[in-house]
């Protein structure tokens, strides 16, 4: 059955706001689009292509000047968080610098931007009704849970091979035990699921949500219940039957072929983790790495066995 699903018309999460830094612009790419995440003079995130109207340098080469305007790196042109031209430092006559900031030539695009659960989201459609359509539409974010969701990061990684492999492997845990051995799980403990199975409806808007029990010795007795909602939301909620439970909010972001960025958060119910003296003295991003040392081997060993999958579909039937 085909349906119109609107790619551009969507909420997608595009960084964790704890990997921004707010004193100079960041690139990113989504649905390859380029674009530069900045954040502007009142306090606004802003998303906006990253093009310089001039000659189109890339504005995340640029930089936050003292008026809190994003200056391009060429020529020093200034942008305000809603993309209008605010300088041209090679004008010197007041009127034409009006007439010059004022033109259309001279906007840069921008995108709706909204913050939740400490993820910055972006609309990217360009269409003169984003601002309006953007509101009629909430981004999938996690559900409310039982456990404290501010206690652990996000997580974040881009990895190359596509949105559609991603999402494809996400609800794949048949492969945890094999392609992840190291990481927790062990191939000589497997067993075969027992139940997999679509729950419910499906639709291009909604999604739909997979059950299924356990894969191995040690979660023989559990229920996953993976809810996927497009574009990109994968969550994931594991009951045990001696009562624990646990959430896997993942994120599967397309950001250019090939590609796809992962943001992830895993929340279960231990005790809150004793706060270790000595490793609150390493720099911050060394914690974060630290921290995630598991997550970045999966992604290595998910890497590993499917990079290969786009070149193989690239070069198939490729006379050489
Ligand atoms: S290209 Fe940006 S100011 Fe010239
Ligand atoms: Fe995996």
């Amino acid at each position: 059955m085909m349906t119109n699903f609107s790619w551009t018309k969507q909420w997608y999460p595009v960084t964790p706001i704890s990997y921004l830094d707010s004193s100079h612009p960041t690139p990113i790419t989504l649905l390859g689009k380029r674009l530069v995440i900045w954040r502007d003079k009142q306090q606004k995130w802003i998303a906006m292509d990253d093009a310089c109207p001039h000659k189109l340098a890339k504005l995340s080469l640029g930089s936050i000047d003292q008026n809190g305007d994003l200056m391009c790196r060429h020529h020093g042109w200034c942008f305000d968080g809603a993309g209008k031209c605010t300088n041209i430092p090679m004008l010197s006559d007041e009127k034409a610098l009006e007439t010059a900031c004022k033109s259309e030539r001279s906007q840069v695009q921008i995108y709706p931007t909204q913050v939740q659960q400490g993820l910055l989201w972006v609309w990217p459609d360009n269409s003169s009704n984003a601002v309006e359509d953007s509101t009629l539409k909430q981004p999938a974010v996690m559900p409310e849970y039982k456990f404290d969701a501010s206690s652990t990061d996000w997580y974040m990684g881009e990895v190359p091979y596509s949105y559609t492999v991603s999402v494809e492997t996400s609800l794949d845990p048949s492969h945890a035990q094999f392609l992840h051995e190291g990481t927790g799980f062990y191939p000589d403990k497997t067993l075969a699921m027992q139940h997999f199975e679509v729950f419910g409806e499906m639709s291009a808007e909604d999604g739909f949500t997979l059950k299924h029990s356990g894969f191995n010795v040690l979660n023989k007795d559990m229920d996953a219940t993976r809810k996927f909602t497009p574009p990109c939301s994968n969550t994931t909620i594991y009951e045990f039957y001696n009562g624990k439970s646990a959430l896997f909010q993942l994120y599967l972001v397309p950001t250019k072929p090939g590609y796809c960025k992962q943001i992830a958060k895993f929340i279960f119910d231990v005790a809150p983790q004793k706060r270790n003296f000595w490793f609150e003295l390493l720099p911050k991003h060394l914690q974060i790495g630290l921290k995630h040392s598991s997550s970045y081997q999966q992604s290595d060993q998910d890497i590993s066995m499917l990079h290969f999958r786009p070149i193989s579909e690239l070069t198939e039937n490729k006379t050489w």
